[in-house]
């Protein structure tokens, strides 16, 4: 067991999956000390696990490795989720190399490009929805109930029990178990599976105490947030959820309730960012680290120098900020951010000028 490689399959006894696995090997993404940021915020142990190092450039691949795997052994014909853009992008990849054909439902115009063009292209049929991701949700439950099709979005159990590996990695990577996890957090099911699977670890006396599970959003997106400051029993649904971190815009989060379990048992927190704290953030990363991130997963650093500077929360602390999905899945967020290219007459002088140099 030691000596297998880190991935999702590593952790293959404690993953439900019995037949060989519909696998684009998942999982192994780096964990990165960010000394440059760490040292501006006066963190010296903040790291980030880059889960846009993944197949298709997010973390649903660990889910969807597990899910997709699931459905085959279930026997089932077709797959389908509701997605702010990476899962479809994900189940498209997993459901072409399980040989199974998949539907995707999209909020019409709020899904980022990169994601639209790997749904498409890996064959699944792409369905936008003129409405939000909470709406298309509801729409694709209702279709999966009725007609047969299996729905692989994070209220499937066996998606979740993929994620859950993000935390086994991060244990085994880091040497211990990190103070804090933070992760952006959407529908909520990927803070749940973290949660769930470092429970197990604990249960089966591998670990012997949990991080402080931490969990970030947008400010136009905050149901899960405001459950937590206002200590309410429950999620209250956000009506009209909106943010430039497009992964994230979502109002009602299906895994709510367990979310909130995973944060209050470990003396974790929530908290929000402004969308131009998550565009600094991103900016950041990319900068100072060399780490290409989408803008909602920028989120979880962002949220992390809100809290230090906010002072809440011990800088002594070892922390573990999931960054879930690649810079290029959202190119044009980053277009309209950065300068345009500087083009030139294809002269040396021209290069040269631009530079300030002297020939
Ligand atoms: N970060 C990224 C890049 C995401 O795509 C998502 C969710 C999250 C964070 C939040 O994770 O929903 O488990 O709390 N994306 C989903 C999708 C909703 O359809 O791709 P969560």
């Amino acid at each position: 067991w030691n000596r297998r490689p880190i991935s999702v399959w590593r952790y293959r006894e404690i993953l439900p999956v019995t037949i060989p696995p519909v696998t684009l090997q998942e999982g192994g993404t780096p964990l990165y000390h960010l000394e440059r940021l760490g040292a501006e915020m006066g963190l010296p142990h903040l790291y980030a696990k880059h889960e846009g190092m993944n197949p298709t450039g997010s973390f649903k691949d660990r889910g969807m490795t597990v899910g997709v795997s699931m459905a085959v052994q279930l026997g089932m014909k077709s797959v389908a989720c509701a997605s702010t853009g990476n899962t479809s992008a994900s189940l498209a990849a997993y459901a072409a190399k399980g040989g199974i054909p998949a539907v995707v439902l999209l909020p019409a115009g709020k899904v980022a490009l990169g994601k639209v063009a790997q749904a498409l292209m890996h064959g699944a049929k792409v369905i936008a929805v003129r409405g939000n991701f909470d709406r298309s949700l509801e729409m694709v439950r209702d279709l999966c109930l009725k007609h047969g099709i299996y729905l692989l979005n994070s209220v499937n159990p066996y998606r979740l029990e993929g994620q859950k590996t993000i935390g086994f990695e991060a244990v085994d990577q880091l040497g211990d178990v990190p103070d804090r996890l933070v992760l952006p957090v959407g529908n909520a099911g990927n803070i749940s599976a973290v949660y769930k699977g470092l429970r197990e670890l604990e249960t089966l006396g591998f670990i012997d105490r949990l991080p402080m599970m931490t969990g970030i959003q947008a400010a136009g997106s905050q149901p899960l947030v405001q459950a937590i400051q206002g200590s309410l029993p429950a999620v209250v649904p956000e009506a009209n959820p909106e943010t430039v971190a497009t992964a994230i815009r979502i109002g009602a989060p299906v895994n709510g309730e367990k979310a909130l379990i995973a944060i209050r048992e470990t003396g974790g927190t929530a908290a929000s960012v402004t969308d131009e704290e998550i565009l600094a953030m991103q900016r950041d990363l990319a900068q100072k680290e060399g780490i290409g991130v989408e803008p909602a997963s920028a989120a979880s650093v962002a949220g992390i120098k809100k809290l230090v500077e906010e002072g809440r929360i011990d800088r002594d602390e070892r922390i573990v900020c999931v960054v879930t999905g690649h810079l290029l899945k959202d190119p044009e967020t980053v277009i309209r951010q950065c300068p345009p290219p500087i083009e030139i007459d294809a002269t040396e002088q021209a290069l040269l000028s631009v530079l300030h140099l002297s020939s």
